[in-house]
């Protein structure tokens, strides 16, 4: 089994070898003891960049970055990033991750979703603008909401179709305001920005607990311990879902690479599974008894999710290299 350790090791290798190298570079990462965040710093901290991680631990956990506070190289600090923050020496690159993203955190914290992705990113573009550095957002596909069959798989022009008033408007309508910022910003100052529209990514250091856990997790987590599979609706509903090192090395790409003029791009596995298909799969390889147990589906619940990766192929020459067995299996020995 292969340990985040190598994995980090692997993405590091990988960008320096595609010349994406943020040695020497100090970068701040809000949001950094999240899942994606954890990672981002793994990887920026191996490929020797000085790294500041602002998180409230709202949904992120200490265990996450407590080798990385433990080494040379990084520094956290417990903030909420809605609240102003101000840095004496000068940062090259800042990364807005923070926020909530499980649809189970929409109906609890929808105010502070809010706040991270437009008070929050006011604050840490401010810090950008006052010290000259990059921009990078990380964005979701569900600023598309449920997209017009004839949209997907969806390339990053489609605008989308929100119920800003339904249960999932506090984020997807937040992202879009974040997008809206940055985008504002790069106009009207002039930074260097750059967004990603993350789809469904799973994989080592992702909660499994029942108020967060995503559909991935959730499911190897009731397939471990043979419980029933929770399914909402018929589970004929699609999916695309990237492993998380294909993920990490698309955003840091996205965030290393020069001469971008604010690009928004899809970083997403464009495979497109039902999650009956996910269900089975996750039963199979954890050799589990558990049954299926079928729940009303959410309120806005998208009908299908796949992204257009032609602009990540274009811009970065970036694909996703994991395929779905191979990802299950590793984040199943993970969870195991
Ligand atoms: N994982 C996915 O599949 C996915 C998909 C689309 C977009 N995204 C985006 O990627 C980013 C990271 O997502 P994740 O899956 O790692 O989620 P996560 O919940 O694991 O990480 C988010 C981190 O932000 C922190 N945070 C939240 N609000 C904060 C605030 N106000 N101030 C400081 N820290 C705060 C949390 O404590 C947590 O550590 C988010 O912006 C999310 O919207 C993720």
């Amino acid at each position: 089994m292969k340990t985040i350790e190598n994995e980090v090791m692997d993405v590091s290798d990988s960008l320096e070898r595609a010349g994406v190298s943020f040695k020497g570079q100090r970068v701040l990462v809000t949001g950094g003891a999240g899942f994606l965040g954890s990672w981002v710093c793994d990887v920026l901290v191996r490929q020797g960049a000085a790294v500041t991680c602002i998180d409230n631990l709202t949904s992120g956990q200490l265990g996450n970055i407590e080798h990385l506070i433990k080494g040379e190289g990084f520094t956290y600090l417990n903030h909420d990033i809605s609240e102003p923050i101000y840095f004496d020496s000068k940062f090259d690159t800042v990364f807005h991750m923070a926020s909530r993203a499980s649809p189970f955190e929409f109906a609890e914290h929808p105010i502070q979703i809010l706040k991270a992705n437009t008070l929050g990113i006011w604050v840490a573009l401010g810090v950008a603008k006052e010290h000259g550095a990059r921009f990078f957002y990380t964005s979701t596909s569900e600023v598309y909401g449920n997209p017009d069959p004839q949209f997907v798989p969806t390339p990053e022009t489609y605008f989308g179709n929100v119920n800003s008033v339904g249960p999932r408007g506090c984020y997807d309508e937040a992202k879009r305001a974040g997008e809206a910022f940055v985008t504002a910003y790069n106009t009207q100052h002039g930074l260097d920005t750059r967004m990603v529209r993350i789809f469904n990514t799973y994989g080592p250091r992702m909660r499994s607990d029942d108020i967060y856990g995503r559909v991935v997790p959730r499911f190897i987590e009731q397939a471990l311990k043979g419980k029933p599979i929770t399914i909402f609706g018929d589970g004929n509903q699609t999916r695309s879902f990237t492993y998380i090192t294909d993920q990490v090395e698309g955003i840091l790409k996205l965030a290393g690479v020069e001469g971008l003029q604010n690009p928004v791009v899809n970083i997403g596995n464009n495979v497109e599974i039902s999650v009956l298909q996910l269900a089975e799969a996750v039963i199979s390889l954890t050799d589990s008894k558990s049954e299926l147990s079928f729940h009303p589906l959410p309120i806005d619940d998208p009908d299908r999710r796949c992204p257009d990766i032609s602009r990540a192929k274009e811009l970065l020459g970036w694909k996703p290299k994991v395929g779905l067995e191979d990802g299950l299996r590793r984040f199943i020995e993970y969870m195991r």
